[in-house]
């Protein structure tokens, strides 16, 4: 059961979150446990300050390596090691690869910054994989905690009601977590390319002038796998070429 370790200032933000719906289910049915940790808590002074004017000058405010540092270190002193990840915008943009990854994690650190972010030394004193949810500037890393968390609790066994719903979601590598070999023989299964998820319909069967195509309602399998297929790569092909690919 992978343990999530969210640092944050503002764990009364995330705590609604996280009971609610699959991740809430996930949590209460003991496949993932999330602690949230407020490292205010760890401010030496009695004003508890976790931030600074930058030297150097220029605007904003930023974080302090102390409190940080010193709640990261008792909490592996506690637990020991974490895959320790830094919310940043100019990180390594967050994929479903790397969801899946970090499913088989024991320990898992989620940092969110806040203000203009943090003081170097953070960075430089423990190893960090940066994550970025993409190319825009959120006031905290709060919401990307967020998303990195639901995105790794809905891979785990279970989580979800039918598990095939994961792993035939897009972008994923077409493998249940921690499924690395093909179930009939025994083999090495190499993950297939990325595809995107085919076209879902449900009731009704016509609105507004739409029908649901044909072949979903013939209940010929094999034909409804060939044309979901087909659909879902024609997906991928249609986004390459609007990205010029
Ligand atoms: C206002 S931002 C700091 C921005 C920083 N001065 C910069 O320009 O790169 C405060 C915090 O929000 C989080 N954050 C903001 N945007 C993010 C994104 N796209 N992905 C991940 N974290 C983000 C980070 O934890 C960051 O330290």
């Amino acid at each position: 059961m992978p343990f999530f370790s969210i640092l944050t200032l503002f764990p009364e933000a995330l705590e609604p979150y996280l009971r609610a719906s699959i991740v809430g289910s996930a949590r209460e049915r003991g496949l993932a446990r999330i602690e949230l940790i407020d490292f205010r808590d760890f401010a030496r002074d009695r004003h508890r300050t976790v931030d600074d004017r930058p030297f150097g000058g220029g605007p904003g405010m930023v974080l302090r390596p102390e409190p940080i540092v010193e709640c990261v270190e008792w909490l592996e002193r506690r637990h020991g090691e974490f895959r320790k990840i830094m919310l940043c915008p100019t990180g390594r943009p967050f994929t479903q690869g790397t969801a899946e990854s970090l499913t088989a994690e024991e320990r898992i650190l989620l940092l969110c910054g806040r203000y203009e972010g943090f003081d170097q030394r953070i960075a430089e004193l423990f190893e960090w994989e940066a994550i970025s949810l993409g190319e825009f500037v959120l006031s905290g890393g709060e919401l990307p905690a967020l998303a990195v968390t639901e995105a790794v609790v809905r891979l785990l066994d279970g989580a979800l009601g039918n598990e095939r719903s994961a792993v035939e979601d897009s972008f994923g590598s077409g493998r249940a977590a921690g499924e690395t070999r093909d179930g009939a023989t025994g083999e090495r299964a190499e993950p297939p390319p990325p595809i995107f998820d085919h076209p879902h319909y449900t009731r009704p069967r016509s609105y507004r002038g739409r029908a649901v195509p044909e072949v979903l309602l013939s209940g010929d399998h094999a034909a409804i796998a060939r044309w979901r297929r087909k659909r879902a790569h024609e997906r991928g092909e249609h986004l390459r070429e609007s990205e010029g690919k």
